[in-house]
Formats: structure tokens, C-alpha cells, sequence
């Protein structure tokens, strides 16, 4: 049987990250793509000269040509420029959106089946520039950033209480930063729900370090941002797909009336399983929380006007 196919377009950190996991897992066999000669074949000789040490059966290789993702099962795009000091918002927009809109075109004509992940920033944007550049059906684009920010809100939950993370399963909703929306009614603690176990305070101050987790990782390292986690997280959303384990994430998707909301990426729980976004799972919420996604998804809907997508 054929093993599946993932590209990974832009072979910088995140990307290098989710090549190497992928090949750990023996997911799929991959294809780094980035416009820097040499690097997509350095990174991919070096991961695998890994494989003897870590046992795993992928063949990995590395590219400057777009053609070489035909007939990807999932393409992740992770190309993009991380925001500098002086960069505004909008010149972030602006640049990542005209690379974006090129490796969509390249996922549109070379791996016109694929399913594609979305990891470059301001994420829930450009996952609607994929979408529409490519023309794909709304199953198959979706966004990767929920699964991390939920990650970073366990860790810190974890932290607090002195529990082990993997008792923890975090609920949030909305876009990825400023305006994400934390559900700590629904997160839980090995079905205990938060609310019972930590005050009202601890559990925003909580959720406000998560929302900030990616700055926070920012002035630390000074130069480029996170991407061990980022790149766990856009795995995980592979990995769901590719085993068909239909594992309930959040993840940024098209929302056509779903929470009172139409026409904008934003994040939500979904089903992921072998038909991409199988079902995406409404919950109640309260009239605050439903403001809160509001808001967020307004903020992704001025981006998208601005690009005029
Ligand atoms: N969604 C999230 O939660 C999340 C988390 C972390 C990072 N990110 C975003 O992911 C992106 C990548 O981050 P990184 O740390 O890997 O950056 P990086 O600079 O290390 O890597 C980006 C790579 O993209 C390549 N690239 C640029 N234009 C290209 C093109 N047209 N075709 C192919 N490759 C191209 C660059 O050469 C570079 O190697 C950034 O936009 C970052 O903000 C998102």
C-alpha cells in the first residue's frame, strides 16, 4: 500500500518541526518546500540521517520547486515572515498574504486533492486566503492555532493546580491572539470543571498568559517565534486526518451560520477525521461568551476586508 504524502511549504522552523515529527510518527512520507536554495535538502538529509537512530521508515526530501508536491495528501503551509520590531500589522498582512496567495495557486494546481493546514500568520486571515485562492471545499482548509493555544492553557492550568497535563482538556474558541475565547465552564479537569477547582481571577490571569503565549515566547528567544508546540500542533491535526481518529480540535474553519456567524475562518471545535472538517460542534454559550466570539470573528473580518478577499 502506498504511504501518504505531506508537504510541508516553508521549511523554516515550524516547518522543519512538523517534517520531523511526521517522519517520527512514520505518518507520511514528505516534501519540504521553501524558496531558499539548499535548505529544504539540507533540513530533509538531515532529519533523515535521523531515522537510523529513531527507527522510523519515511523518505523525506527537500525542494525549491513547487511541482514536487503533486499529489499531496495534506499540505501545511508554514511560509511567511514572523513580525519584526517596527513591522506593523499591516505590512505582516501584506507581505505573508502575497506568499500565502503563492503556495495556494501551487496547492491549487499540483495537489488539487489535498487537504491543507494553514500555520502562517495573522492566521485566521490567511486560512481564508487559502480557501479562497484554492477554491478548495470548506472541509479541506482549515487553520491550525486552537490546538495550540489550548495546549499553552493546560500547561499553565497543569502548573497551577500541580497535575499532571495530560488531565487536562482545555476548551477555547475564537481567532488566534488578542481575541481569543477561553471557555473555562467547559474546560476540564479529568471531567472536573475548572470553574470547581481555581477562583474566577486565577483562571483569567490564566487564560490572559495563554492568549500571550506566543509573545511571551517572542522576548524570550529575541529572535523568530515559537515552533516546537506550533509544530506538535499542526502534527496532531495531520495526524487526526490521516488516521482517521476523528479527535474533536479547535480549529480555525469556515463558519457558514454556525454560532451565528457566516462567511469567516475563526476557531471552533471540530471533527477531524479522513473527510477533513467532518462536523463542526456547536456549543451554548452564555450571552458574554457569544459577544466574546463576536468580537473575535469581527477582527478576523476587518483583516479579510482589508486584503479584499
Ligand atoms: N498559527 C500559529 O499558532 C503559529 C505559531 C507559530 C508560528 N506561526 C507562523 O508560522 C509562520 C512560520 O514561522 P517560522 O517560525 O517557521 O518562520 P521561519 O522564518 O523560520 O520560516 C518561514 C519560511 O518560509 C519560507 N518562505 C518564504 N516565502 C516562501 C514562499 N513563497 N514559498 C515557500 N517558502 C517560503 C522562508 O524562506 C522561511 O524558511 C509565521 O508566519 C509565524 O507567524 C503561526
Amino acid at each position: 500500500m502506498k504511504r501518504a504524502k505531506v508537504s510541508v511549504i516553508g521549511a523554516g522552523q515550524v516547518g522543519g518541526i512538523v517534517a520531523f515529527q511526521i517522519a517520527q510518527k512514520e505518518l507520511a512520507d514528505i516534501v519540504l518546500v521553501d524558496i531558499v536554495e539548499g535548505m529544504p535538502q539540507g533540513k530533509a538529509l538531515d532529519i533523515s540521517q535521523s531515522a537510523g537512530i529513531e527507527h522510523f521508515d519515511a523518505r523525506v526530501s527537500g525542494t525549491n520547486n513547487y511541482a514536487d508536491i503533486k499529489e499531496s495528501d495534506i499540505v501545511v503551509i508554514t511560509a511567511g515572515v514572523a513580525r519584526k520590531p517596527g513591522m506593523t500589522r499591516e505590512d505582516l498582512l501584506k507581505i505573508n498574504s502575497e506568499i500565502v496567495k503563492k503556495a495556494s495557486e501551487a496547492v491549487k494546481a499540483y495537489a488539487p486533492n489535498a487537504f491543507v493546514i494553514s500555520v502562517t500568520n495573522p492566521l485566521d486571515i490567511m486560512t481564508q486566503l487559502v480557501y479562497k485562492t484554492t477554491g478548495f471545499k470548506k472541509n479541506k482548509v482549515l487553520g491550525m492555532a486552537g490546538v495550540l493555544d489550548s495546549a499553552r492553557f493546560a500547561l499553565f492550568i497543569a502548573e497551577e493546580l500541580g497535575v499532571s497535563v495530560k488531565d487536562i482538556f482545555p476548551m477555547l474558541l475564537g481567532s488566534h491572539g488578542d481575541t481569543m475565547v477561553p471557555l473555562p465552564r467547559y474546560t476540564t479537569v479529568s471531567g472536573i470543571p475548572l470553574t470547581e477547582l481555581l477562583p474566577a481571577d486565577k483562571i483569567s490571569s490564566i487564560a490572559e498568559r495563554a492568549r500571550n503565549g506566543g509573545a511571551e515566547i517572542v522576548a524570550l528567544l529575541k529572535t523568530g517565534s515559537a515552533y516546537f508546540a506550533p509544530g506538535s500542533s499542526a502534527v496532531a491535526m495531520v495526524e487526526s486526518i490521516l488516521k482517521d481518529q476523528k479527535r474533536i480540535l479547535p480549529c480555525s474553519v469556515y463558519l457558514d451560520g454556525e454560532y451565528g456567524i457566516k462567511g469567516v475562518f475563526i476557531g471552533v471545535p471540530v471533527k477531524l477525521g479522513k473527510d477533513g472538517v467532518e462536523q463542526i460542534i456547536e456549543m451554548k454559550l452564555t450571552a458574554e461568551e457569544t459577544a466574546a466570539l463576536k468580537r473575535s470573528s469581527e477582527a478576523v473580518a476587518k483583516g479579510v476586508k482589508e486584503l479584499g478577499i
